[in-house]
């Protein structure tokens, strides 16, 4: 995409909310080089790692990009439980191993209230809600004030799935951390973009790609996140060709809607204690009768996900 072309797009206001984690990290750093985002704060939910981890991991990656976007951590554990990311994919840090240089300190605030002031000040339809991680802080943000989702355009939401789960074989981690805040944000009458694991599934890091952006030369920002890229394990689960570069594609259906096919939708998410807690009921060809609420990108233009990413990563410092 041209910058001419992604000067076409309108820019957005945009409030991202994620739990790095190495694919929040890539989602971060593309959403701060991209034109058409107008970044005016990042939350931090625990979930990959712990929040203070996540916090921290944030703060670094917003750092490392020179941005000046408040970053403010957010909740620690759901709305009912505990987050329980074990490390397998992100690795204790949360960033596969990779140390960045610490970031600026958060801001001293809360996630949900940050999120509602912002809101306040927004007008109707002026805000983009970005979900990343488990939904925890945008479901406070909006629980208790739903009144404030007038003031949304959009949130785009990168969870769910409407094959195999990712954490248990029937749900996927940000939906399966917080089903009842994922079950809060579809039901507030926002236009929904669902970004599921079936669909990121395309959007496949493999090593030849990593080398691929790694040869445009670029800053600290691109050198790290190749190197993130290149430390995080292939997905059994995808065949161990390589590993799914969830959260970018969400910031990229804003970037360059262009790249994916979608089709209208609806989901219920599964709120039982039973093992099927957290699934997302995904109907793509109306059969449950209920009224499609989502947006669900299901195929990406991948070569295009991918020039796009690198070009994005080698405009920053
Ligand atoms: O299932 C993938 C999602 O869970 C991504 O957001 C990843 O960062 C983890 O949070
Ligand atoms: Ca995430």
């Amino acid at each position: 995409m041209s910058g001419a072309q992604a000067r076409a797009l309108p820019r957005r206001q945009v409030i991202l909310d994620c739990d790095p984690g190495t694919d929040d990290a890539l989602a971060l750093w593309l959403a701060l080089a991209s034109p058409e985002i107008d970044l005016r704060l990042v939350t931090v939910v625990g979930g990959n790692v712990g929040l203070e981890r996540t916090v921290a991991n944030a703060a670094a990656v917003v750092g490392l990009a020179r941005a000046v976007v408040p970053v403010v951590a957010g909740a620690g554990r759901p709305l009912r439980g505990h987050f329980a990311g074990d490390g397998r994919v992100h690795g204790d840090d949360g960033l596969a191993g990779v140390a960045l240089p610490p970031g600026p300190p958060p801001m001293p605030a809360v996630a949900a209230d940050a999120i509602r002031t912002l809101l306040r000040a927004s007008p109707p339809g002026g805000m983009t809600l970005v979900g990343i991680g488990p939904a925890t802080n945008l479901a406070l943000a909006l629980a208790t004030e739903p009144e404030l989702a007038g003031r949304l355009r959009e949130i785009v939401l990168m969870g769910g799935a409407w094959g195999e789960g990712n954490w248990t074989p029937s749900a996927e981690f940000n939906a399966a951390s917080d089903p009842e805040a994922l079950d809060i944000l579809l039901g507030l009458g926002v236009p929904v973009t669902l970004v599921t694991l079936d669909f990121t599934a395309q959007a496949l890091v493999t090593p030849e790609r990593v080398d691929a952006i790694r040869g445009l030369g670029g800053g600290a920002c691109l050198r790290a996140a190749c190197d993130i890229m290149a430390a995080v394990p292939p997905s059994r689960r995808l065949g161990g060709l390589g590993h799914p570069l969830h959260d970018a594609c969400a910031v990229a259906w804003l970037v360059a809607p262009h790249l994916f096919q979608t089709r209208p939708a609806s989901v219920q998410v599964d709120c039982g204690h039973g093992p099927a807690r957290g699934r997302t009921h995904v109907d793509r060809w109306g059969r449950s009768g209920a009224l499609p609420q989502v947006t669900l990108p299901e195929t990406l233009d991948v070569a295009g996900f991918f020039t796009l990413l690198g070009q994005r990563l080698a405009r920053l410092p």
